[in-house]
């Protein structure tokens, strides 16, 4: 019954029911968070949470495309926003429009997400004329951390606040359908979402944003190290943590697998049941 959403019903609740949104890499956790989310991402963050990286830098395009295809396979209804790993569009609007149009063919995914404001304005602006919508990321982009030289909070001296609301400006004038703020002071994250027509997807940013989002490991209770910002609405490392307990106690007892875990012979000529 439900079509699946797409980037212009995301731009459409500007201002009125908060957009639930959470990061997603696989099929099965997919299905779940598509029965409760508007739209899905599936994060460079994936780079850290499922493959160990230090940071989102070193992750490959074609890691973007598994992942994505995953998750566009497990869910039905949400919009499925995919990111553009560093080195694959900052160089140059036909270099961005190749990759994420591969991302697209490859994947069926409806968008795909890009970190920067007014360095990447004329490059929003190109993708969405040929058709393909982009989420613009401002406030902290963990792709230039090397730079930053940290995970660090921004917008935290009003001084500061002027440029971060010009690149919110900038990409929404470019035609972006909706823009992450991560890791910004309240205060600047509300200006920006008065200021703007498109919605705020925030993260570590404002109540007062359009929408929310958090990487769903790390709200599940499954990272090691979360951020300030993220609240734990559940404890699945270590619920993971005493099942595993369990099995491994079990297999050294001899108690897995019991008769109803294993097969019996069917015919003439086995071992005798010593049932
Ligand atoms: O990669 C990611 O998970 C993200 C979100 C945190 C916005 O970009
Ligand atoms: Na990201």
């Amino acid at each position: 019954k439900h079509r699946r959403m797409m980037a212009p019903d995301i731009t459409a609740r500007k201002g009125g029911d908060p957009i639930v949104a959470l990061t997603s890499y696989h099929a099965h956790t997919a299905a779940i968070a598509d029965n409760h989310c508007d739209f899905l991402l599936v994060g460079d963050s994936l780079g850290m949470v499922m493959h160990g990286y230090e940071s989102t830098v070193p992750v490959p395009l074609d890691l973007m495309i598994m992942h994505g295809r995953a998750v566009v396979r497990g869910s039905k209804r949400s919009l499925v926003v995919i990111d553009m790993p560093f080195g694959t569009y900052e160089e140059s609007p036909p270099v961005a429009f190749r990759n994420a149009a591969r991302v697209m063919k490859e994947t069926d995914c409806g968008a795909v997400k890009l970190e920067g404001g007014r360095r990447m304005a004329e490059t929003v602006r190109y993708l969405v004329d040929r058709g393909i919508p982009v989420m613009a990321h401002i406030g902290l982009t963990p792709q230039s951390v090397n730079v930053l030289g940290g995970f660090k909070t921004q917008g935290q001296r009003v001084d500061q606040w002027a440029a971060i609301e010009e690149d919110a400006r900038l990409v929404a004038e470019a035609g972006a359908f909706a823009v992450v703020l991560e890791a910004m002071a309240a205060p600047l994250a509300e200006r920006i979402t008065q200021a703007i027509p498109i919605p705020t997807i925030g993260i570590g940013a404002s109540p007062g944003c359009d929408g929310q989002i958090l990487v769903m490991e790390d709200m599940l209770g499954l990272s090691p190290n979360v951020p300030k910002f993220v609240k734990l609405f559940g404890a699945i490392g270590g619920a993971i943590d005493s099942a595993i307990g369990a099995y491994a106690a079990e297999v050294r007892a001899r108690t897995f697998p019991a008769p109803e875990h294993t097969y019996s012979v069917k015919g003439e000529g086995g071992p005798a049941d010593p049932a």
